[in-house]
């Protein structure tokens, strides 16, 4: 049996901590694209774990991750992230593995992954700048390197001459920078490639002998819905297919396996990077949410921009990923609003839009109609049922059910494992 379990926003929905909570009851956590772009954070008893690569269910002893074909790895991302787990005294031996089929993210990737975005000048997407794009575009290029193929000498030598061509001829006579040494990449790497050999293997097969043998497996997305690279707000997306259809692609796993998709929404909307927000709070309001909710990116600390929940988006979210149940996170950091406001659809040229729309142009310059709420001033951090939640934080909730018309399940009102409440 499979669980998805992604984001239904522009991500940092707080999916490491749900994916930790949801981790206890399943087998094998499995992450099925993105790269190390994304940042999972995870508080247990105290610590924090930051992780980019490595699945956060890494933190239970008894489970297994993979990380899948539709991930993008980058080798010393990944290596660092292993040997910051065994230095806290997590042992990942016989229980991590990496897709034969993954493609590998290398130097010249990340380098024009940051010359692009700023030869786009006002259409820069403000990506992270670790090569996501550019090893996905090389993928579908047909000139990506594997994970097997990185751990075959002769094959990666190949591989790399004939990548290398191509992106010095860019570098050299586009972009005037200066060109990357074969051999020098080649060396640079033999500690990565030699550190990868046990963990890469056929993790399709993998996860499907698994299953057979009534396994369960929790596939994780990384990044979110709307960004998306068919369903976002193209061209501010990322590179990969986030939503819960990308889980099949992504792991080489069967659509007939997956009994259940659940849903992580943020209990207000944040973004990173550029790209159209409707419901953003410019000002001293999305200040004060950054603030609270302590809205910094985990992996390239940039402020994120801050706004109303969006339930238009939502909606669309729950119906492309066709969600089952959401778990509703940082609903501690709205405490003490006065007022809370839900966007309820978009009006643009003196129509209404009640559903999500393509068309940058209407998505880009509509105004919000929003709904407005009467807010709660008690922390909320220690409740631990529902019933003992204000009023008025059970209003917001449930009027936002209405909105989506898919209930929330699980209610998270802190970071730690223990702040988690069941509806
Ligand atoms: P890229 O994925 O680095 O190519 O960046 C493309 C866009 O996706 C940028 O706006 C990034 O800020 C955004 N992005 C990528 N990964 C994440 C994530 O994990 N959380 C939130 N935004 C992300």
């Amino acid at each position: 049996m499979i669980t998805v379990v992604l984001g239904t926003q522009w991500g940092d929905e707080g999916k490491g901590k749900v994916i930790d909570y949801l981790a206890e009851d399943v087998d094998i956590v499995a992450r099925y694209q993105g790269g190390a772009n994304a940042g999972h954070t995870v508080v247990v008893n105290g610590r924090q774990f930051i992780f980019h690569l490595v699945p956060s269910g890494i933190l239970y002893p008894d489970k297994v991750c993979v990380i899948g074909n539709g991930v993008v790895i980058d080798p010393v991302s990944f290596l660092e992230e292993v040997s910051y787990l065994k230095d806290n005294g997590i042992d990942v031996e016989g229980r991590l593995f990496v897709a034969e089929n993954a493609h590998i993210t290398l130097p010249y990737h990340k380098l024009l992954d940051q010359i692009e975005d700023r030869f786009r000048g006002k259409g820069s997407l403000g990506t992270t700048g670790r090569g996501i794009g550019t090893t996905y575009a090389d993928k579908f290029n047909r000139v990506g390197i594997r994970a097997v193929d990185f751990l075959d000498d002769d094959i990666f030598r190949n591989k790399l001459d004939i990548a290398l061509e191509l992106k010095n001829y860019l570098f050299r006579e586009y972009y005037k920078e200066k060109m990357l040494n074969k051999d020098k990449i080649y060396e640079e790497y033999k500690e990565a490639r030699e550190g990868m050999k046990g963990m890469v293997r056929n993790t399709s097969l993998y996860l499907h002998d698994e299953v057979e043998k009534g396994r369960h497996v929790l596939a994780e997305g990384a990044q979110g819905t709307f960004l998306d690279i068919d369903f976002g707000t193209y061209p501010y997306v990322t590179a990969s297919n986030s939503i819960s259809g990308g889980a099949c692609t992504g792991l080489g796993v069967s659509p007939k396996k997956i009994s259940r998709i659940i849903g992580v929404v943020k209990a207000y909307t944040t973004r990173v990077g550029m790209g159209p927000f409707p419901t953003e709070l410019d000002g001293e309001e999305g200040d004060n949410l950054r603030k609270t909710g302590n809205e910094y990116g985990a992996t390239t600390g940039r402020p994120r921009r801050c706004g109303w929940f969006d339930s238009v988006l939502v909606k669309f979210a729950c119906m492309v990923n066709g969600i089952d149940e959401l778990v509703m996170t940082k609903l501690d950091v709205l405490s003490g609003q006065e007022k809370i406001k839900i966007g309820v659809a978009y009006e643009f040229g003196g129509e209404i839009h009640n559903d999500y729309t393509f068309n940058s142009k209407v998505f880009s310059n509509c105004s919000v109609v929003y709904e407005e709420m009467v807010g709660w001033c008690d922390d909320i951090g220690r409740v631990k049922e529902y019933r003992h939640l204000p009023a008025n934080a059970k209003k917001y909730i449930e009027r936002i059910e209405q909105l989506i018309e898919v209930p929330i399940s699980k209610i998270s009102v802190g970071s730690s494992r223990e702040q988690t409440i069941s509806k």
